[in-house]
């Protein structure tokens, strides 16, 4: 039985055979519209999501199986102090896989290590976002062809942005690939990810000038400031609009530029971009829903 919490648990062959199945799920749906029957997921979200549950959701459904779970967690036993552990091996009497977000750093691994069935990282602090980087993925897939010898820029609250953290650590692996890390000096990449690239040979740099930078990207991956990591109200009022990326800021962009964003988004790209065909972050929102389905499938063993 196996989990996914970290993106660097799955192998480069798995990823692509992930990617395989999600484009053959998208020219084949009626293929797999009972793959899951009688199987059922548990949704377990103690932290807000529109996109990661619901698509989680619609994966499940699309698959045949059926859907469980709670949106918050004032509405489970963990407002009376039921601890993970055990929420873990009770929703394991109930359900054949486990979705979890949480705001705690680990927590959906500790769920992982006490369940009976296998448990997906749906996000967990600043820390992870395995599944987000699978929809990310497919994105770059469909629109590049290639992960090899692209650069990619990140703006925006690098710190504690987990989808940051995850792509990276999916990207890094492929020959030639370059990362660009745009943000305010608070909200820097952490040390412990630049110091990783740098032992391993792997090409980045920083600043805080996204427009300097902006002819290099063949991908520009835009982040939400993250006003729920803050202590600070005022630390994030001060930074919550460091970047929003407008039309007339992409006038040295490439015209084969994918501009991406794992949303929500709040204020960082104007709605006037989103009609640009450069403009891929509603596409990843869908194409998240079917690397869920093809992960659902792996996990679950299902033929
Ligand atoms: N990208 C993402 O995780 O969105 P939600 O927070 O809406 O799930």
């Amino acid at each position: 039985m196996r989990s996914l919490i970290d993106i660097s648990e799955l192998t480069t062959k798995e990823i692509e055979e992930l990617i395989e199945t999600a484009d053959d799920i998208i020219n084949n749906p009626a293929k797999y519209a009972h793959k899951c029957a009688g199987k059922k997921l548990a949704t377990l979200f103690f932290e807000p999501s529109t996109r990661t549950r619901l698509s989680f959701e619609a994966a499940m459904y699309e698959l045949g199986g059926n859907v469980l779970g709670f949106s918050e967690s004032q509405s489970s036993s963990a407002a009376k102090g039921e601890s993970v552990a055990d929420t873990a091996k009770t929703v394991s009497c109930y359900a054949d896989i486990i979705a979890m977000r949480h705001p705690k750093e680990g927590a959906p691994l500790v769920a992982a290590m006490n369940a009976g069935v296998p448990v997906i990282n749906a996000g967990d602090g600043g820390h992870n976002h395995p599944t987000q980087t699978l929809a990310d993925l497919l994105t770059i897939h469909r629109e590049k062809g290639r992960f090899e010898n692209l650069t990619v820029g990140f703006c925006g609250d690098l710190k504690f942005g987990r989808t940051v953290h995850s792509l990276i650590s999916a990207l890094r692996r492929y020959s030639g690939v370059r990362f660009v890390f745009v943000s305010p000096n608070e909200l820097k990449i952490p040390d412990y990810v630049k110091a990783s690239l740098e032992r391993d040979g792997i090409s980045y740099s920083e600043t805080t000038d996204l427009e300097s930078a902006m002819s290099s990207f063949d991908i520009l991956y835009m982040t939400r400031v993250q006003r729920e990591r803050f202590f600070n109200e005022e630390e994030y009022l001060r930074l919550k609009d460091s970047y929003i990326l407008t039309p007339e800021k992409l006038q040295n962009a490439r015209p084969d530029l994918s501009i991406m964003h794992p949303l929500p988004r709040v204020n960082e790209i104007s709605v006037s971009i989103d009609s640009d065909p450069r403009a891929c972050y509603f596409k990843q929102v869908l194409y998240g829903k079917y690397m869920r389905m093809a992960l659902i499938l792996k996990l679950l063993e299902v033929e």
